[in-house]
């Protein structure tokens, strides 16, 4: 496991544009890509480097993590919207090589298996992740089996309180997410994780030097062979 930290977010964001761009200018590749707010930053970067450089991503892939449950697909909050916003709708990637799991058809059962079958096909040469505060990775909340793949999770109280930033009341934040499960994560080629802030410190402390354990699903990430993280000075302050 490498660990880059970097003064601020925008250092962070361009330490990890160029890992993802070693692997986007290999063309016919596959990236596993994140939501939230820490990816912000760099999905802006790699949107300068396409108008710059002409970067193509005609022939690249995406997986995404996860996705709300009970939202619709075009809602302003979902993460089919987010990814369209902040990178898809800026580059020239062919919609037909987007690949989110959905959240608003009636059939989830079906649809973490058609999901899940993707991945098996699909492996990711970069899986992009964030990290949430008590250390989940996608949507993998404490407790969650490192063997899991695509399933239905509940949103612990913590994760729901987080992500009502982005929600007019906390009561419209879905509680419900179809997620990568943790197996999904790991059979990724190569991973990179950012994180950003104090409030991702004690996580980030867990995932270095904690043990390995269910309780925190980004240790998992120790067993990996192939993981940078880059974090901010904050998000590392108790390393
Ligand atoms: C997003 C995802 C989550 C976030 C995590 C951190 O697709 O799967 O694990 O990466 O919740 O979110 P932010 O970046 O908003 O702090």
């Amino acid at each position: 496991m490498k660990i880059i930290i970097k003064d601020n977010y925008n250092q962070m964001c361009e330490e990890a544009s160029k890992v993802m761009k070693e692997v986007i200018l290999k063309e016919d590749v596959i990236l596993g890509l994140a939501t939230g707010s820490t990816p912000i930053g760099l999905y802006k970067l790699l949107v300068e480097d396409h108008k710059t450089n002409k970067t193509s991503y005609k022939k690249i892939q995406t997986v995404n993590l996860d996705e709300y449950v009970g939202i619709p697909q075009n809602h302003e909050q979902s993460y089919f919207t987010f990814m369209h916003e902040q990178l898809f709708n800026h580059v020239d990637i062919d919609p037909k090589n987007i690949n989110l799991p959905r959240g608003d058809v009636k059939d989830l059962n079906k649809e973490c298996q058609r999901y899940n079958e993707l991945l098996a096909k699909k492996i990711a040469d970069i899986q992009l992740l964030g990290i949430g505060g008590n250390g989940h990775i996608g949507f993998n909340e404490p407790g969650t089996a490192f063997d899991s793949v695509t399933y239905i999770t509940d949103l612990q109280e913590k994760t729901i309180q987080d992500n009502s930033r982005f929600f007019d009341k906390i009561e419209d934040v879905p509680t419900k997410a179809i997620t990568m499960g943790i197996a999904n994560i790991m059979a990724a080629k190569k991973i990179l994780l950012l994180a950003s802030g104090v409030n991702k410190a004690e996580a980030i402390k867990e995932l270095v030097l904690g043990d390995i354990n269910i309780n925190c699903p980004a240790t998992v990430l120790r067993n990996h062979p192939d993981v940078v993280i880059i974090v901010d000075k904050d998000a590392a302050s108790l390393l």
